[in-house]
């Protein structure tokens, strides 16, 4: 009898809804989501019609050969990196020096993510990011790795088509975000770098993984957002092949339950990003959130209600995917940590064990149909490269639930075998460590070579 068969049991005599049914996902519905997201590629390509948005990065996969010393911004998640990176060429990087600073103060001081900050501040603050990590009076080319849908014009032009993951930052939507950084470098007086190239996160790691193996032809984030890139052979209008960003946290041809649509009705953009919201490190904690605070209510967990208790589980700030992370590394017996964190967090106390057990279960459901949803859009973009899967493919992958979270990397990998069934083999899944920073490098170094 497997895990949830044992807690099933006793969840039902609570009366509890089926969690189970609410978030599986079977081998056909995964199948089918793959063919649903082919389709939409297909839509987006060709009549740029539908939720993907399907945007040219203007870069092909690199040579390996690449070389020089570049300075690379990370941008896109809780805190911005900057990198100054060498390529050696014959697929090796080294970083030479990085900082990182979180673009929220946790004392509440600023916060260049919301709405009471301007587009130019924040590009400000990236420029004071630069001038630390290596003074004034230098001369280097830069790469900005900018991780949210832009409409590119050029390998340096990229206009911001709306944001997502809740940020808000005013006067930036609409506008050339490589002419902010450059006007903010300007003001600080850094009139040696220059901002010559622009990428996805996604698109810097599928450069970084295609450095040192041309194989590589995925590219995808797993982390605070979700998205893929691909290279596509045949871009319309391009003679060239190019990277395409597909924007895929957008997707929307999914089944989805009430908890998500409350998620969704009360995020920054309902309707949008509806992948995203069922598989992220920005959304896993608060549809937890939900799961919980419904089941609280009901009387099925953690009883005898405290007002303690449902002011946690009413506040979002109080659950984040850290707290999956949390719960799914924890054991039997005593499920320890995770105890501790209620106790500490909520209040609650003395929870039983088929409690502590049913919460790792709830969670994992979560965690298991993320996984499973980002390998049906794997398995609907191998449909579009290669549909017979007569040659192999690295689908490289960033972020930290891919990197971090207990259980996420093996069952992404065994949905996308599931799905794949036969030919799965000649499918990888590759972690690439800062693949989005050094992709900046990469861009940069790309964007300057001689033509
Ligand atoms: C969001 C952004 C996308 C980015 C992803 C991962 O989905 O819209 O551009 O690639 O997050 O950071």
């Amino acid at each position: 009898m497997s895990e949830w068969e044992t807690v099933k049991g006793h969840f039902l005599d609570l009366g509890l809804p089926d969690l189970h049914s609410c978030f599986n996902l079977t081998v056909p519905q995964m199948q089918h989501i793959a063919k649903k997201f082919h389709q939409s590629m297909l839509h987006g390509l060709t009549e740029q019609k539908g939720s993907l948005k399907m945007l040219p990065s203007f870069f092909n996969i690199p040579t390996g050969e690449e070389s020089g010393v570049f300075l690379s911004i990370d941008f896109g998640g809780t805190n911005v990196r900057v990198s100054l990176v060498q390529l050696l060429g014959q697929g090796k990087i080294r970083v030479l020096k990085k900082i990182s600073a979180f673009l929220r103060d946790p004392g509440g001081s600023y916060d260049y993510t919301a709405a009471t900050a301007t587009g130019r501040e924040l590009f400000g603050f990236l420029a004071e990011q630069i001038a630390e990590l290596i003074g004034v009076g230098e001369t280097i080319p830069l790469g900005l790795t900018f991780s949210f849908p832009t409409k590119m014009q050029a390998l340096n032009k990229a206009v911001l088509i709306g944001w997502t993951k809740e940020f808000n930052t005013r006067a930036t939507v609409g506008k050339d975000v490589n002419l902010l950084l450059l006007d903010a470098l300007q003001k600080r007086g850094l009139h040696g770098i220059k901002p010559v190239a622009v990428i996805n996160d996604t698109v810097g790691t599928l450069m970084t993984a295609a450095y040192s193996n041309p194989r590589a032809d995925i590219g995808s984030i797993c982390g605070t957002g979700h998205n893929t890139c691909y290279l596509e052979q045949q871009p319309p209008q391009q003679s060239n092949p190019m990277i395409i960003n597909i924007e895929s946290g957008n997707f929307n041809r999914l089944p989805a339950n009430e908890y998500d649509r409350y998620l969704d009705l009360h995020s920054e953009k309902p309707g949008e990003q509806v992948l995203e919201k069922m598989v992220s490190g920005r959304y896993l904690g608060a549809l937890m959130r939900l799961v919980l605070l419904d089941l609280v209510r009901k009387g099925c967990l953690f009883q005898g209600v405290s007002r303690e208790m449902m002011d946690f589980f009413s506040q979002a700030k109080n659950l984040d995917a850290e707290h999956i992370s949390l719960v799914l590394g924890d054991n039997p017996p005593g499920f320890g940590k995770t105890a501790a964190w209620l106790k500490n967090a909520a209040g609650i106390q003395d929870l039983s064990r088929s409690e502590l057990q049913a919460l790792k279960i709830i969670v994992s459901l979560l965690t298991t149909r993320a996984a499973r949803l980002v390998a049906a859009t794997y398995a609907g973009v191998l449909r579009h490269l290669d549909p017979l899967l007569k040659r192999p493919h690295i689908i490289a992958i960033d972020g930290s639930l891919y990197e971090k979270m207990p259980g996420f990397a093996s069952c992404l990998e065994k949905g996308l075998d599931e799905i794949l069934q036969n030919s799965s083999g000649q499918v990888q899944l590759n972690l690439v460590k800062d693949g989005s920073g050094a992709g900046a490098a990469i861009a940069a170094a790309v964007a300057v070579a001689p033509r």
